[in-house]
């Protein structure tokens, strides 16, 4: 199985710190964000990462990252997404080099506690389908939110004002090659984005959505405080007691 980062777009909810290089690239506690993403793969054992960026500061991410040998990588892929059409817009730029695998995709401000090695061994024995991540959160309005019937999720709403459960769809996500055409086919939001929470309604509609309660925490870091609860969260588990 491949992975996939996704760290487009403006990151305009933390300006003016991104006027000046990636949202992605901002520190969280000792370490750029994009960093934890990585991790994440590379703990599950994937060895094979292609980064889709955007905006104004592209060449930050290679300076930083390189051919990916810190990480243990044999090689970092980069790809550019062009305006901020959304996630799966993003995602769709990862279709070449997915070879028509399964895809672990993270969004590169999501960051997670838990070893995910075993869900992703679980879902490489998944015949077909789609794998999410969800996380019982105090804001769910804040996020793609899990309706859930007798343990099957039955549909997911994006952000909605009133949140018919507490799970938030954490940004990791696990798919089989047919999201590429699920992606293909999908018209702009509302807000002009092509959306991931309705590839993930596709795979539900289908028949075809597994999903795993996260157990450790999870945070994303696109607004200062989410990044700074995220630097808080790193630190402790760091050991850090002046927090
Ligand atoms: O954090 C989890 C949440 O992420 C999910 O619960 C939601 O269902 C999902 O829609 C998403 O919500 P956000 O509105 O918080 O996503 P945001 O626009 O902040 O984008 C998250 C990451 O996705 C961002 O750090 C980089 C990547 N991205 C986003 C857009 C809009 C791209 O690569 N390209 C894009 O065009």
């Amino acid at each position: 199985m491949k992975g996939v980062i996704l760290a487009g777009g403006l990151g305009s909810r933390l300006s003016p710190c991104t006027k000046v290089t990636n949202k992605h690239l901002l520190p969280v506690y000792d370490k750029p964000m994009i960093y934890y993403p990585i991790m994440t793969l590379v703990n599950s054992g994937i060895k094979d990462i292609l980064i889709v960026t955007g905006g104004n500061h592209a060449g930050d991410f290679l300076r930083l990252l390189g051919n990916g040998r810190e990480f243990g990588l044999k090689d970092i892929s980069y790809t550019y997404q062009e305006g901020e059409g959304g996630i799966a817009d993003a995602l769709k730029l990862a279709e070449n080099f997915a070879e028509g695998e399964k895809i672990f995709v993270i969004l590169g401000d999501n960051i997670v506690q838990d070893n995910v090695s075993k869900h992703v061994e679980d879902f490489i024995n998944q015949p077909r389908g789609a794998k999410i991540f969800l996380k019982e959160v105090p804001d769910p309005e804040r996020f793609g939110v899990a309706v859930i019937k007798d343990n099957k999720i039955v549909s997911i709403e994006e952000k909605p004002k009133n949140p018919k459960s507490n799970y938030a769809v954490c940004g990791l996500y696990m798919y089989d090659n047919e999201v590429f055409n699920i992606a293909k086919n999908m018209k702009p939001s509302d807000r002009g984005e092509l959306e991931i929470t309705d590839v993930n309604n596709e795979y539900i509609k289908r028949n075809e959505m597994t999903y795993s309660i996260l157990k450790g925490w999870w945070t994303d870091a696109g607004t200062f405080q989410s990044l700074y609860r995220a630097s808080c969260l790193v630190a402790k588990d760091a050991g850090e007691k002046d927090i």
